[in-house]
């Protein structure tokens, strides 16, 4: 039996140069082969309200939607770590994020991953001072699709990169253990890396991140019309599992993301 990967085993991954190959999943039989395939990381990510439940944005998913996704990943893993996603309005105040975060680890998470800096900066703190793993996720947040005006790439400009550096810094200072940068320009996602000790892992942000991460169903080809960033697995496998151990490798031989994923 192999044993659960943690947080101190994330950090030496990066720092050995070793990259972190993450998927989301949402049940226990992805979650067994995910975790056969040596996938390190599961997300139960807020994108099951539109991959599992077929709304157009993740805004109207709940706190029950993910706790129950994550208790059933839960019972599929050996040794993969598993991220559980706070869904939109779960942790806008102190009290509502400590109760979100009770809730998604009591199914069986690891860590929590919520969106945004700002006024995310203290909660993070609070969160993680009172014993919470948070992972922070900046760049692209599709909570905030309706204030961004669609899913559209970040901080092409340098006053905005310059802000999401700030903004990765802070959210390490604050405790966070891990970060997810969405659709940023591979150069922004390199610096990211490079500026903060926590593991980047990035989705559409460039193969310098120190992982990468991928919804399940995009890189299985079942997404319909993909975004830039994406690469069908399935293409190159002749089996689900064989996809997952395709993705992991190439992420981990710095063959995924190619140029041609990049912004
Ligand atoms: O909810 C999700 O699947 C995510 C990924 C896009 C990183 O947050």
């Amino acid at each position: 039996m192999n044993k659960t990967l943690t947080v101190d085993h994330l950090a030496s991954m990066k720092r050995e140069g070793e990259k972190i190959a993450m998927l989301t999943c949402y049940d226990a039989t992805f979650a067994a082969t995910m975790d056969r395939a040596g996938v390190d990381i599961i997300l139960v990510g807020d994108s099951l309200g539109m991959v599992v439940q077929g709304r157009s944005t993740t805004v109207g998913v709940r706190v029950d939607d993910i706790a129950y996704h994550t208790a059933c990943v839960a019972k599929g893993l050996n040794r993969t770590f598993l991220l559980a996603d706070m869904p939109f309005g779960s942790y806008h105040d102190e009290t509502t994020a400590m109760e979100t975060a009770v809730e998604l680890l009591s199914a069986g998470g690891a860590m929590v991953k919520l969106e945004g800096a700002g006024p995310m900066i203290d909660i993070v703190q609070y969160l993680t001072s009172r014993g919470v793993p948070v992972c922070g996720h900046l760049g692209l947040t599709p909570q905030s699709v309706n204030q961004l005006g669609g899913f559209k790439v970040q901080a092409r400009d340098e006053e905005s990169a310059d802000r999401l550096l700030g903004d990765a810094a802070a959210l390490q200072r604050a405790g966070a253990q891990l970060l997810v940068v969405e659709c940023v320009p591979a150069p922004l996602g390199k610096a990211l890396s490079a500026a903060v000790d926590i593991p980047v892992i990035g989705i559409g942000a460039g193969a310098a991140c120190d992982g990468q991460v991928l919804v399940m169903h995009d890189m299985l080809g079942l997404g319909g019309r993909a975004p830039r960033f994406v690469a069908d697995f399935m293409q190159q496998s002749q089996s689900i599992q064989g996809a997952f151990e395709a993705y992991v490798k190439d992420v981990r031989e710095g063959r995924f993301p190619a140029k041609e994923h990049e912004y």
